[in-house]
């Protein structure tokens, strides 16, 4: 690829399958940097980085941190909490505020979808999208993502179940986006109340038969059932889920022997995860969070020397 373009990172959606696979070949020379003695670049030397996270947050915050500090950046993590924002500022003079304070890249999190793009929008500082709504959490699939080419050595073909709550997932979204681009064959499986409609249109197959997901599958990717976002009565109980639809060794024993069990976290034990599988020899939890630091270096790298058209 000859240069990258996008002053943002704002989803996958809006990504081409060769910048896709730039930002993984990225991280790709970035993950040694986490082995060294001391573990740091001078890529970043003299940037700095806001983390503004309207959300809570452990991995994906620490890991923009982590990935900050080891490029050379300075960082500052806004506290929401005893920030301006409970004396009504907007996201807008939030972020006009911080980059007036010479912030160079403002990571956000927040529970509007397109909010990060509103920002970038209106900024000249680089904004990376750690999490918007419902929308996209484009960081987690690249790492998704990443895991699954250091595990298997490819995603072309591959076939990847994404097994829980599509509706309320941006981490499902990030992931469908990236993986098809990729040509990767994408099966969604969940009860029907957390199915979006028309989601085959993103080129995935659709069931709600957890055997039938899990047949065949080179790779699950767990996720979490976000109970805090939905309390109808058609949403499934956490037992009856548990029972329906939970990845249990039981299931596991009789699937591919290599499978690969992924979950962006955090883990819900006994909801949509067993504890034995969750800790077991086909998880790669942890590994993901470890591909987040290069991943995240990535992202943070090409943005802030992006040279736009
Ligand atoms: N995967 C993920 O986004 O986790 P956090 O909410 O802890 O950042």
């Amino acid at each position: 690829m000859e240069k990258w373009t996008k002053k943002d990172l704002l989803g996958l959606e809006e990504l081409s399958r060769e910048e896709i696979e730039h930002v993984l070949s990225t991280a790709e020379s970035f993950k040694e940097v986490s082995t060294r003695e001391i573990k740091k670049v001078p890529a970043l030397r003299g940037k700095t980085v806001v983390n503004l996270f309207y959300e809570p947050s452990t991995r994906t915050r620490v890991s923009f941190e982590v990935a900050a500090k080891r490029l050379s950046a300075d960082v500052i993590n806004v506290a929401i909490e005893t920030s301006s924002v409970k004396k009504g500022e907007t996201l807008t003079d939030t972020g006009k505020n911080i980059e007036a304070l010479k912030a160079d890249i403002i990571v956000v999190r927040h529970s509007s979808s397109g909010a990060p793009a509103m920002l970038a929008e209106s900024l000249k500082a680089n904004v990376v999208n750690a999490g918007d709504g419902w929308h996209e959490h484009p960081t987690q699939a690249l790492l998704d993502m990443f895991t699954l080419k250091e595990k298997i050595g490819r995603i072309q073909g591959l076939k990847v179940s994404i097994v829980g709550d599509i509706a309320h997932s941006r981490v499902a979204r990030s992931n469908i986006w990236g993986l098809t681009k990729l040509g990767a064959l994408v099966t969604v499986c969940a009860p029907k109340v957390l199915i979006p409609e028309g989601i085959e249109q993103m080129g995935v197959r659709v069931t709600h038969d957890i055997d039938q997901a899990l047949k065949d599958a080179d790779a699950v990717n767990v996720l979490r059932m976000q109970f805090e976002r939905d309390e109808s009565a058609a949403f499934p109980k956490q037992l009856e889920y548990f029972k329906t639809f939970g990845i249990t060794s039981q299931r596991l024993k009789k699937l591919k022997k290599n499978i690969i069990v992924m979950h962006p976290g955090p883990i819900n034990r006994g909801i949509e995860i067993s504890s034995e599988v969750a800790d077991g020899e086909n998880s790669v939890i942890l590994e993901q969070v470890t591909n987040g630091i290069a991943v995240r270096m990535a992202a943070l790298f090409l943005v802030s020397n992006s040279q736009q058209e």
